[in-house]
């Protein structure tokens, strides 16, 4: 028997319709979309027009040209808070980021850029009094993650949204963990920048990611080039999506993606969800009674699907070899790209022991999984 239990990192299997769109665009199109006027560049084209209408229609972003495809969360990422800040901006953060934002605001305060970094709770939650406390004059953008992949902590994004509009700044958040996962309205929220990868919760394949750009929030490009159209300019365009899209996009990976989010409307979010919650309540329940293992993050209430363990006695790398060696269970183990997380709940420097159940494991996984753990550390 084989588990995958580490769909914080990607999810895996896809959709069985995700590997045939893939399929089907490497073969049936596989040109470069709005590079030529012939049939098959407008057929790749409309793959990537009706993915974007997609992952709109998903995030209830009104403008589907304001949401441009990425390579992954960390592109998206790196493109709201480098187009956006300039030397002598404030930013609001939060000590527990994943290194997809942290790095970014580590090197923006290099550049000039002022950053604060609000503390969380010992289970990984930040107040939304704590961040309206951070907030300045220059505050130009708060910008956090909806849900830890060390902790499965939920931050109050709707609440924190209020507190940035009413100091005026941006709000920019990072969906990796919650996109597929809770409901995410970008306009109902308040969420200026919304940066998630596509091979997480939407299901589409690794290298995709995505960035919504609010109405009238103009960013400077990353990288400049080729936008198929307006070449007789040496300046990039001012239009979006091509703007901040230069370079052949990769029509089959996202055909997959638009796959894997017509694949989650066709099940139900809520189903997805439901399913995810009762594996994760099945961990929880299991975990927290086994002698010797200490949980992280929240036991109860609203939480993501990443559940961080340490077991007394074993270190996490060698508790990670076992279970892959042995029972052929994958997890992840270490610091998961978020040290910060690890200083703030009190698991630094060694990490922990990741599980992250997704949509296609069942509850004879958990089982399984409970089981060969149960053996190794008894
Ligand atoms: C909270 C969080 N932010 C950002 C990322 C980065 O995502 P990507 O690998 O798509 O860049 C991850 C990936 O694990 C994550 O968990």
């Amino acid at each position: 028997m084989s588990v995958f239990l580490d769909n914080a990192a990607t999810s895996f299997p896809k959709p069985d319709a995700v590997y045939q769109a893939m399929d089907a665009a490497m073969r049936d199109v596989g040109v470069a979309p709005g590079r030529g006027g012939y049939r098959q560049s407008l057929a790749a084209a409309r793959i990537v027009f009706e993915a974007r209408s997609a992952l709109a229609r998903f995030f209830g972003v009104p403008d589907s040209s304001r949401l441009i495809f990425t390579h992954s969360a960390t592109e998206s990422i790196n493109i709201a808070v480098f187009g956006l800040l300039k030397p002598g901006d404030h930013v609001v953060s939060t000590c527990v980021e994943h290194n997809a934002l942290a790095r970014p605001l580590h090197l923006a305060k290099k550049r000039g850029v002022d950053v604060t970094f609000v503390p969380s709770d010992s289970c990984g939650i930040v107040s939304e009094r704590d961040i309206a406390r951070a907030m300045r004059p220059d505050t130009r953008l708060v910008a956090l993650a909806h849900c830890s992949n060390v902790t499965g902590a939920v931050q109050p994004i709707a609440e924190i949204a209020e507190v940035a509009r009413i100091g005026g700044a941006l709000f920019l958040v990072d969906a990796a963990q919650s996109a597929g996962f809770f409901p995410i309205d970008v306009e109902s929220i308040g969420i200026d920048l919304l940066a998630a990868p596509g091979h997480k919760g939407l299901y589409g394949p690794p290298g995709t990611g995505i960035l919504a750009v609010g109405a009238g929030i103009n960013l400077e490009p990353l990288q400049v080039g080729g936008t198929g159209g307006s070449a007789s300019t040496p300046e990039p365009p001012e239009q979006m999506p091509e703007r901040l899209e230069s370079g052949t996009i990769n029509t089959p990976a996202i055909a997959g993606l638009k796959a894997g989010v017509e694949f989650i409307e066709a099940t139900g979010l809520e189903v997805i969800r439901a399913k995810e919650s009762v594996l994760v309540g099945q961990l929880l329940e299991g975990l927290h009674g086994m002698p010797g293992v200490r949980l992280y993050g929240p036991l109860q209430g609203e939480r993501g699907a990443a559940i961080s363990f340490n077991a007394e006695g074993h270190d996490p790398a060698s508790l990670g070899f076992l279970l892959d060696s042995t029972y052929d269970i994958s997890v992840r183990v270490g610091l998961h790209c978020a040290p910060d997380v690890h200083r703030s709940i009190g698991s630094y420097p060694e990490g922990t022991v990741r599980v992250s159940p997704g949509f296609f494991n069942s509850e004879t996984d958990i089982d399984y999984f409970l089981r060969a753990l149960r053996e190794i550390i008894s």
